[in-house]
């Protein structure tokens, strides 16, 4: 298949709107970029274009879909809204990098909720996705385009390398400032529940309706067939360990590894910061940023995944994250990259 591709500046032309929406409306699939990571766009009740998503993604079809819209007025149709709480969330997060999981109402069928009698709910703010919701005037669920088990996708180019010739349309929107999945909040209990941490930390969450609860996906997360792929979910080809403790005992015993590994013949990465970078000298690194910059460390996190990958790295050390803002988030999503292996120095 040729993948027609777009830019972010194409899609206000009226023959490429054209395009988007009929590719949408035929069940077909439109990758686009949001503020958290891209999405692989399809119409959400549309059962052979959903079905076709979890074919192309390689993805267990028991985990169910995000359904994105594009203001807080069309999502009446597809959800009932029962905690008073929930109107003060949309408006001080919406749109942004929030899902809320909703009771769903019955237009909302079950083969795209796995099941479930909820359904996730996302306003995205970036513009692009925001144009490409508005043009096809219809509900749209885009689960991360990333083939299953590799980082999701936050540049163009990464989306090139996991969905050139087997989609539609690709549009072209740079690097997802955010970089990270969207937090998603179920939110028909009477206490909120985090189901997967994201920018939008509990903190923040709490200072607009009081206690959260935090209860880890791994139910919808976890295809049940493949016990030993539990908790990996975005990880590189590498072996990845994470290295925690005091900087100075992490310098050195990642250090010694690289030496150790070097001498074993494998090829050694790093994910560090610019304070550290030099120290890990004979090793390749990639560092996300100035340590205090702490949307740049999460925007480049799956960058630096996708680059170990790319240069086939054997061995890779990362960094521990826990004094950061966003360390739930953060460091959720570089356990399950490691499968949980930490080193405690
Ligand atoms: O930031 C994002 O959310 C991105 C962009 C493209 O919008 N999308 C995304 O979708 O990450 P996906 O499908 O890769 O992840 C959706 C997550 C899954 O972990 C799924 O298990 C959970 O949300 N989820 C979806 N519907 C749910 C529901 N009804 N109940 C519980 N968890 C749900
Ligand atoms: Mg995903």
């Amino acid at each position: 298949m040729k993948t027609r591709i777009y830019t972010a500046d194409m899609i206000d032309h009226p023959d490429v709107k054209a395009d988007i929406k009929k590719t949408l409306l035929s069940g077909k699939h439109v990758v686009f970029p949001t503020e958290t990571v891209y999405g692989i766009g399809a119409y959400a009740l549309h059962e052979t274009g959903i079905l076709n998503i979890y074919r192309v993604k390689g993805r267990p079809s028991d985990n169910p879909l995000i359904m994105h819209l594009p203001s807080p007025d069309t999502i009446a149709p597809y959800v009932v809204v029962e905690q008073p709480y929930v109107n003060a969330l949309m408006d001080a997060f919406w749109p942004g990098p929030l899902t809320l999981v909703c009771k769903k109402k019955d237009t909302v069928p079950l083969w795209l909720t796995g099941g479930l009698d909820t359904v996730g709910i996302r306003l995205p703010s970036h513009p692009v996705a925001q144009k490409v919701l508005n043009i096809a005037g219809i509900p749209i669920c885009a689960p991360s385009a990333n083939l299953s088990g590799r980082p999701s996708a936050t540049l163009f180019e990464h989306v090139l390398d996991d969905f050139n010739h087997r989609v539609d349309i690709i549009i072209d929107g740079g690097k997802s400032e955010v970089g990270l999945e969207s937090t998603v909040l179920d939110v028909t209990q009477i206490k909120p529940v985090i189901l997967r941490p994201g920018v939008i930390t509990k903190t923040m969450l709490e200072d607009v309706v009081g206690p959260v609860e935090v209860q880890l996906e791994t139910p919808h997360d976890i295809a049940p067939r493949s016990p030993g792929m539990k908790y990996k979910h975005y990880a590189p080809k590498g072996e990845m360990v994470i290295v925690e403790g005091e900087t100075e005992k992490v310098v050195t015993y990642i250090k010694e590894q690289i030496t150790l590994q070097q001498q074993a013949g494998r090829k050694v990465g790093v994910i560090a910061t610019d304070d550290l970078m030099e120290q890990f000298a004979p090793a390749y690194v990639y560092t996300l940023g100035d340590v205090a910059r702490e949307t740049d460390i999460a925007a480049n996190l799956y960058i630096a995944l996708r680059r170990m990958d790319a240069l086939d790295m054997d061995v890779i050390y990362s960094i521990a994250f826990h004094q950061s803002v966003y360390q739930e988030v953060i460091m959720n999503r570089l356990y399950k990259a490691a499968n949980h292996r930490v080193i405690k120095v």
